[in-house]
């Protein structure tokens, strides 16, 4: 059986002060909750603060991005171990903004995939298409590929560290949610590529959470699906009263 994950991308949102005040309600309003794993991603400035505010909870921090050199002449860059360093247990990866935005390739994201666990983090390795992809029939062809490429050379026991986040690009901060239809087609195709890829075991114990308009109104559907672990929520994550609802959604 695979725990669920309810995780919070706070994007480029929230001064130290809005984290540690979003991070104090949400860590008094988890306390009882041991049955799903629970991570937010602030923005780096906030990190070890947050991590000072989260000791004693239930919650997980994770960095938004971090580049795959260990040290080095790298502006602006932040390295997997000085995550672990700020209070990370997990780093989100492959995001579509940072694909998109940032130009970040298949190659680039594995590059970090591999840094990461070495530098002893779980990976959020982020995947998805755009809307001219599914419209064009390429979907399929194109989270195969950033499976493929993007977990490459991670080995079979490393995906015990990896959990996988399918976000549709047409539905990132869109309120165009995916339908559970949709979305369980897409999490059983990339739990058919892990199994391919690996094995059943692997296939079968890798979570697979959804992200893309995530709502404390459409949460309890898409959870409902077999292949739908959990959830990468993005601005009702913002939120202590929507993101808890979607932490305690409905079975
Ligand atoms: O990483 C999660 C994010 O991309 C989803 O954003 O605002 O559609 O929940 P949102």
């Amino acid at each position: 059986m695979r725990k669920p994950m309810i995780a919070g991308n706070w994007k480029l949102h929230k001064t130290i002060g809005e984290a540690l005040d979003l991070a104090s309600a949400l860590k008094q309003e988890t306390a009882e909750i041991d049955d799903i794993d629970i991570v937010i991603a602030p923005v780096f400035t906030s990190l070890a603060k947050v991590a000072e505010q989260l000791v004693g909870s239930n919650i997980a921090l994770a960095g938004q991005n971090c580049h795959p050199a260990a040290s080095g002449a790298f502006t602006g860059e932040v390295s997997p171990a000085l995550l672990r360093d700020a209070g990370c247990r997990y780093c989100i990866v492959g995001h579509s903004e940072r694909r998109q935005l940032f130009g970040e390739t298949d190659a680039f994201i594995n590059e970090k995939v591999r840094s990461l666990l070495a530098a002893g983090l779980d990976v959020i390795f982020c995947i998805g298409e755009t809307l001219e992809e599914r419209e064009g029939d390429q979907m399929y062809e194109v989270l195969a590929t950033q499976v493929r490429e993007g977990l490459r050379d991670i080995t079979a026991a490393q995906m015990s560290q990896v959990v996988v986040a399918y976000e549709p690009v047409w539905a990132i901060g869109t309120g165009k949610t995916a339908s559970n239809l949709q979305a369980e087609e897409a999490h059983a195709f990339v739990r058919g590529l892990l199994r391919g890829l690996y094995s059943e075991e692997v296939a079968e114990s890798t979570r697979i959470l959804y992200g893309g308009s995530v709502k404390p109104d459409n949460v309890d559907g898409l959870m409902a699906q077999m292949d739908v672990d959990g959830a990468l929520v993005g601005g009702a994550s913002l939120k202590a009263d929507d993101f808890l609802r979607i932490i305690r959604f409905r079975r």
